[in-house]
């Protein structure tokens, strides 16, 4: 078993809610008694919440491992984001507070989010969307593009949200995979103090064969953009749409949406959400661990809506449990390093949801920052992405939160659609570091190879044993693969790909994936898809690619390449190098570091033994390298590196 999961800290410190807080919060401790009792009478309670055009006849039907929640049910996923709203009488409050990176702010209501969607809704019915159609969605951080998402949601169109920092040929094998006729992107948006391109981006995707019919383009930064015969300006379709449009009832079960996420193959994996049980839980955990009194609070998730905490914590949940949120546009050091803060008091934000590579670096940035800025509207943080350090989660508590907040931290996946594991903010004594419990309604297991269970102190494999409402439904059009990568590790229990351990009160704390998937600044990036990236250059014969610790964004990519015959290595190759891995997936994968090596240490079956790589990366002793089919290999590649350093 990895290393990494016989070694934790202990940690004693434990930060109980106040009074105050745990007397408001909307979650109470009996919570977990009644999740217990029932569990299945609990998630319908949950799933009540919603509006269902029909009642459901069964809360779950599982044939593991596939489940189906709430069937028979029907219901709209936008006409519970936007229209219950409205017809409630609170179509005037705000449900997003836009911020754009050059500092142009639009407010909108529900009824203007509503009026909107309608329209984007009849626009793609007169492009011939469908229900089931797939819409690949190409945005900045804009509203249009929570628009776009709830316009494909209303017509029972699945959207495919890829983020906007993935490459042309990244954008094109998504576009393939889920076969999507339509494109919704924008020309550009605002991110380092600077205007980049999307549209020219989609405009190289669509140069390999796809079924696209049509593009839909957001004028957003007014850069130049070649308009070809089947892109469409969205003011110019949109704006002259209807404003009346009737959300139409879908089945609990109908495809959602598709979220492409790194597996430890070279080929995304689409990830697929249906609508009633994955509505219910993003909209039960948003209103339990963020607390949200939508009269009062003034919400925002930093996350980009490329990324699953973008659907489930700026989309889905929020909007249905009527939240107003910021939405901010570009980068948090634009135009100065104060520009979250500057927002948190200028909008007066009582929650924030964040990931733990932003508040280290804010920690490097330094106090006076946060300092500068009054953020006493604080009421509660968030955390998700990744492991939280200790000393992190302290510095967000006493320098962001001024020791008044409780903090949440929010262990989830993709895959899971919505939060898994966390504290109750108004029940749970929290650790520095630790998600601690799972939710009510959730239940986790930390098992040895054996699948057995390890008692408190234990460490193992994180894996869910029972069924949860927003669980993916599978990967798309690929039931073979679902099977294999998350089922079969361990019978009947679904395997998380991520290490844990149980302290000695029971407390769950995450070490990170035990696979080869990498967690960079959050983001998932497998070790193959970057390895195939290398290899597809002129230049390299093989490459081997690890995460290693890096401070700022947890793990950072370091790869060792083979080079091919007759080439040499210089300054210009690594440059050349990074560059290719950001033209083939996008700048997120891009390595820290590139080291040529003579040979790549492998077992005698040929796999590559990364942890030895690894700790050649992190600069550490080189541990056991007896199953090596070539002893020596390490030995030279340690000499090398040595030689290499020295001469630079
Ligand atoms: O390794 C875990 C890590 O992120 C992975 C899921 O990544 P993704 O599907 O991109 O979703 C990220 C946002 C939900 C997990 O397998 N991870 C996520 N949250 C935490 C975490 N690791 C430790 N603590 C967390 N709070």
């Amino acid at each position: 078993m990895n290393d990494s999961l016989s070694n934790l800290l202990s940690e004693n410190r434990t930060f109980a809610p106040s009074a105050e807080f745990a007397a408001q919060a909307n979650a109470k401790a009996d919570l977990y008694e009644i999740a217990e009792r029932d569990r299945l009478a609990f998630w319908e309670e949950q799933a009540s919440n919603l509006h269902w055009h029909e009642k459901w006849n069964q809360v779950l039907d599982w044939q593991p491992p596939f489940a189906k929640w709430f069937a028979g049910g029907k219901l709209n996923a936008s006409y519970n984001a936007l229209d219950r709203h409205v017809l409630e009488g609170r179509g005037d409050r705000v449900a997003f507070l836009f911020e754009g990176e050059p500092g142009d702010t639009r407010e909108i209501t529900y009824a203007q989010m509503l009026t909107e969607v309608k329209k984007t809704a009849n626009a793609l019915l007169s492009l011939g969307v469908k229900d089931g159609d797939r819409v690949a969605i190409y945005m900045p951080m804009i509203p249009e593009a929570a628009v776009a998402m709830l316009a494909c949601a209303r017509i029972g169109a699945t959207h495919s949200v890829v983020f906007g920092g993935f490459s042309a040929d990244s954008l094109l094998a998504r576009i393939q995979d889920a076969d999507a006729t339509l494109v919704i992107t924008a020309d550009g948006g605002f991110r380092k103090g600077g205007a980049f391109g999307l549209k020219s981006i989609v405009d190289d995707a669509l140069k390999g064969e796809t079924n696209v019919q049509h593009v839909l383009v957001v004028k957003r930064t007014g850069q130049d953009v070649t308009m070809g015969a089947k892109d469409i300006w969205w003011h110019e379709l949109v704006d002259k749409q209807s404003a009346e449009h009737e959300a139409q009832p879908f089945d609990s079960e109908h495809p959602l949406f598709i979220l492409y996420t790194s597996g430890t193959t070279a080929k995304p994996k689409g990830i697929a959400h249906t609508t009633g049980g994955y509505l219910t839980q993003a909209a039960y955990t948003h209103r339990i661990v963020f607390d949200l009194k939508p009269e009062t609070d003034i919400y925002w998730c930093t996350a980009d809506v490329g990324w699953i905490t973008g659907h489930s914590y700026v989309v889905y949940g929020p909007l249905i449990n009527g939240a107003t949120q910021v939405m901010y546009e570009g980068t948090p050091d634009t135009p100065h390093k104060g520009r979250i803060f500057e927002m948190i008091e200028k909008y007066g934000v009582t929650i924030l949801y964040t990931a733990p590579t932003l508040i280290r670096t804010w920690m490097k940035w330094g106090d006076e920052f946060p300092n500068k800025y009054n953020l006493k509207s604080l009421r509660l943080l968030g955390s998700v992405g990744e492991p939280i350090n200790p000393e992190a989660w302290m510095w967000y508590r006493e320098v962001v939160g001024g020791n008044n907040c409780p903090i949440v931290d929010t262990w989830w996946q993709t895959e899971t659609g919505a939060i898994m594991i966390s504290p109750l903010p108004g029940v749970t004594a929290t650790k520095p570091g630790s998600a601690m419990r799972t939710l009510p309604g959730i239940s986790a297991k930390v098992v040895d190879d054996e699948a057995k269970e390890v008692g408190n102190g234990g460490g193992g494999y994180l894996v869910l044993d029972k069924p949860w409402p927003s669980m993916l439904r599978g990967i798309w059009r690929e039931p073979d693969r679902y099977k294999e990568t998350y089922w079969s590790r361990f019978d009947g229990l679904y395997f998380a790909g991520d290490g844990a351990k149980l302290d000695d009160d029971g407390a769950l704390w995450l070490l990170g994936r035990v696979d080869d998937v990498m967690n960079v600044s959050g983001h998932r990036i497998s070790t193959t898809e970057v390895e195939s990236a290398l290899v597809s250059h002129h230049a390299i014969a093989e490459a081997a690619v690890v995460g290693a610790n890096d401070e700022l964004t947890g793990q950072a990519i370091v790869a060792f390449v083979i080079l091919r015959g007759g080439v040499e290595p210089d300054q210009e190759l690594e440059k050349s190098l990074k560059a290719h891995v950001t033209k083939e997936i996008g700048a997120i994968a891009r390595p820290r570091q590139i080291m040529v090596v003579a040979e790549l240490p492998k077992t005698r079956s040929g796999k590559i033994m990364r942890r030895l790589l690894r700790d050649v990366a992190e600069n550490r002793a080189v541990g056991d390298a007896t199953t090596l089919a070539d002893p020596n290999v390490m030995k030279l590649i340690s000499e090398g590196l040595q030689s290499e350093k020295k001469e630079d």
